[in-house]
């Protein structure tokens, strides 16, 4: 078989950098290690920033999310007590969209379905061959059967676990990393929201997110530690885990209800430097991971995609490579700028184990000169919208 673009991973980033490739008449052939009902089963963040979903608009993915879609101008952030709000729209002129990132990979699925564009599930063992050289070629089994597709070029959208970041050498790749020693256990539960903006929430016991999907979808997280294992969590512990930790005004109006999932989730930084290795490009979690405070994870995928789809269309339509050669460094100018965010954002607002009393005072200015500062505010805005591509 033979392909322009091999996509390792058929995750979001995948999806995305092959419907865009599609629209610009480029082939691509999508390889996924499980079935889509898997990769539809994960639950994710659910936050979007303009960025992205312009590049679904160019995609020709982007009516549901267009209909279904909920624009917020800004979010609440709280600190016992006290709560103010980030008006993203008054600061920065724009707004995200809450929208889960299990339904834009569903209308990416969709899309990809009605473009005829070729997805190859439950492969194994997929080997990246010869990226320094003009041909580079991808070896896989599906069950038994051995297969080769040959390409110019190989996109890794494998997620932190796939096999493409390793491909680059151990000499040439640098990883770097923060892991948080504690986790995000998360609820979703057929409520009503307690309130129609997110509240991001920190307390004397930890960080809480109140979050939704849609009108009558809630998504909760509270901090836990890491140890946690999720089935010790019942329903209600979680629930007066959370009145716990967000204002008394909005635990009143809080409405629970049976979870309809629950998991815990990991926190952590981490970024693999370079992101290109010849014909291989890394994007999305398998170059780069950030904690979930912010929602940018999705959001850093999409503009690597950005990048890469750029540098594609102009190496295949004006026989140009600047983009291709300079991939790595502009996607990780950007990659970073969001660590820093997530990183930053994550350290305000959650408790860490080694943490003293002055730290927490610390903290605590830190939100009061956020909740009085509008420069501070703005610069919190800015990067929460997102930064430009
Ligand atoms: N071969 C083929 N497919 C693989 C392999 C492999 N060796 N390893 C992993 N995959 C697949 C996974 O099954 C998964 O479906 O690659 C896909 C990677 O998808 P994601 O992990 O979702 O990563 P990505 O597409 O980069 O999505 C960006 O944004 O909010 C974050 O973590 C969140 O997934 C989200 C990410
Ligand atoms: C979510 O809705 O799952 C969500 C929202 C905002 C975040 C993280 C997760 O920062």
């Amino acid at each position: 078989m033979r392909t322009q673009v091999v996509i390792i991973g058929g995750g979001p980033s995948g999806l995305l950098l092959s419907q865009l490739l599609h629209v610009r008449g480029i082939d691509s052939i999508v390889l996924e290690r499980k079935t889509r009902d898997y990769v539809l089963s994960r639950i994710r963040a659910g936050v979007l920033e303009r960025g992205l979903l312009e590049l679904m608009r160019k995609a020709g993915a982007a009516a549901r999310l267009e209909r279904e879609g909920l624009p917020h101008d800004g979010a609440l952030l709280s600190y016992g007590d006290e709560m103010f709000r980030i008006d993203f729209k008054r600061l920065t002129g724009t707004s995200v969209i809450v929208y889960g990132q299990t339904e834009v990979t569903r209308d990416l699925y969709d899309a990809r379905e009605a473009a005829g564009g070729r997805t190859e599930f439950n492969v194994d063992d997929v080997e990246i061959h010869d990226t320094n050289r003009d041909r580079p070629y991808v070896t896989y089994r599906v069950g038994s059967e051995p297969r080769r597709i040959d390409c110019d070029f190989v996109a890794g959208c494998d997620g932190f676990h796939g096999v493409s970041r390793k491909t680059i050498p151990d000499g040439v790749r640098k990883e770097y990393e923060r892991v948080y020693p504690f986790g995000w256990l998360g609820v979703l539960s057929e409520t009503p929201p307690v309130n129609h903006e997110l509240i991001y929430a920190t307390s004397s016991r930890g960080f809480a997110l109140c979050s939704m999907r849609n009108p009558m979808l809630s998504r909760y997280y509270v901090q836990c530690p890491a140890t946690d294992r999720v089935e010790a969590w019942s329903d209600s512990a979680f629930w007066d885990e959370l009145r716990r930790r967000i204002p008394a005004d909005q635990a009143e109006k809080l409405v629970t209800g049976p979870s309809i999932e629950k998991s815990i989730a990991p926190l952590r930084s981490f970024v693999c430097e370079p992101m290109r290795w010849g014909r291989l490009f890394l994007c999305g979690d398998a170059a780069h991971i950030v904690p979930p405070t912010g929602a940018k994870g999705l959001n850093t995928a999409a503009s690597d995609v950005h990048y890469l789809y750029n540098a594609l269309r102009q190496y295949y339509e004006e026989r140009d490579s600047s983009g291709i050669e300079r991939y790595s460094e502009r996607a990780l100018a950007r990659v970073w700028k969001v660590e820093r965010f997530s990183w930053w954002f994550s350290s305000l607002m959650h408790h860490f184990p080694e943490q003293t009393e002055f730290d927490h005072k610390i903290q605590t200015a830190e939100l009061e000169f956020l909740r009085s500062n509008e420069d501070s505010q703005r610069a919190m805005a800015t990067n929460y919208v997102g930064l430009p591509y």
